[in-house]
């Protein structure tokens, strides 16, 4: 029997029981469970087989329930909060000392958001506690921006997956911190940096890719798919070195127009958003068809185009 459902009590039952559900939101599917739940939270660990050392974000109902979490809050962040919550935007803030050490891997700060789904504000606003959440994939592979992604990753492994239909962002939110209450940005994502830097001005950016990285969903492989997955300026080009073999392509705009590839086009008009948010849904899709190489093109550096390219860049990075 399948685990979708979209079944708000039943999910509420199961999150108050420490269980875990998988909950839509606005960028991908989130394996959630109470924050203040020590079974759930390690649940969520083991699930992913997602190492202690990285931290979990915690997902509120709304920016009145920050003061529950946080010991300090910088006007920039206040102002962050007004303009992009409910959003696609994290926020690492000084945590308090009610947030248990295991949801922020031993850190003196919490990673926090109000996500942009209505099914998960309803659900966040009928629970008396917040729900920790990192994307519902097991680590290191693709996240899941659909019900039928999460199913296929974890359908042995929980209950529910909370029915919220696909992601409209279908990225990760970007993720701002802030070092002497200067905002710095640790993670591209489906809110860009042109559109901070329009709130708070100029934002410096620590978006590294490392293997044991300050913010860890940087580390330098990551969202990748298991075939192997290659990021090029020109596929046309790419195309002619892989004579003989099954071959995928991922494109932005502009089709090959050559029948003898499995190809995606992720936006025939030409949009960042649009390709954004099919991004996921079309590296699972060509991951499926047992290719032998997944041949993706490098997007226009700006704007949204930054984070696609930083998500391709580790879903193609060979350790
Ligand atoms: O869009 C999203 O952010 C999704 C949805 C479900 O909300 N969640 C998500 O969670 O992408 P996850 O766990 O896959 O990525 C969380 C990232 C990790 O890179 C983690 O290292 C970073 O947030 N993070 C969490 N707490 C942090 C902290 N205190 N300091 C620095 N980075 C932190
Ligand atoms: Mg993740």
């Amino acid at each position: 029997m399948s685990i979708i459902s979209k079944d708000i009590q039943k999910a509420i039952r199961l999150l108050t029981d420490d269980e875990l559900v998988a909950i839509p939101t606005e960028t991908v599917y989130g394996l959630a469970g109470n924050v203040f739940s020590e079974k759930a939270i390690k649940h969520i660990f083991s699930t992913k087989k997602r190492p202690f050392f990285n931290p979990l974000i915690v997902h509120l109902s709304g920016v009145e329930a920050l003061e529950n979490i946080v010991a300090h809050v910088p006007d920039k962040a206040t102002l962050l909060a007004a303009t992009f919550w409910p959003g696609p935007l994290t926020m690492v803030l000084k945590k308090n000392n009610k947030i248990p050490d295991i949801i922020t891997a031993g850190k003196d700060t919490v990673a926090v958001r109000v996500p942009n789904h209505p099914v998960t504000l309803e659900l966040l606003r009928q629970l008396p506690f917040p729900l920790a959440a990192p994307s519902a994939n097991p680590f290191g592979s693709i996240s899941p921006t659909k019900p039928s992604h999460v199913e296929r990753y974890f359908k042995n492994d929980i209950k529910q997956v909370l029915d919220g239909g696909s992601c409209k962002n279908g990225i990760e939110s970007t993720i701002v911190g802030f070092e002497n209450n200067e905002p710095v940005l640790y993670r591209l994502g489906a809110l860009s940096i042109e559109a901070i830097e329009a709130v708070v001005g100029k934002v410096s950016v620590k978006n590294k890719k490392e293997q044991s990285p300050d913010a860890p969903g940087m580390l330098a492989r990551h969202y990748a798919p298991s075939t192997q997955t290659l990021l090029v300026d020109a596929v046309a080009e790419e195309i002619k070195k892989h004579a003989g073999k099954k071959i995928g392509i991922l494109v932005f705009k502009d089709s090959l127009n050559n029948t003898s590839f499995t190809e995606i086009v992720l936006s025939k008009k030409g949009s960042l958003q649009e390709a954004a948010s099919k991004l996921y849904d079309s590296l699972h899709e060509l991951d499926d068809q047992k290719l032998d190489v997944i041949i993706t093109e490098r997007f226009p550096d700006s704007g949204l185009g930054k984070s696609i390219n930083d998500r391709l860049q580790r879903a193609t990075f060979s350790l």
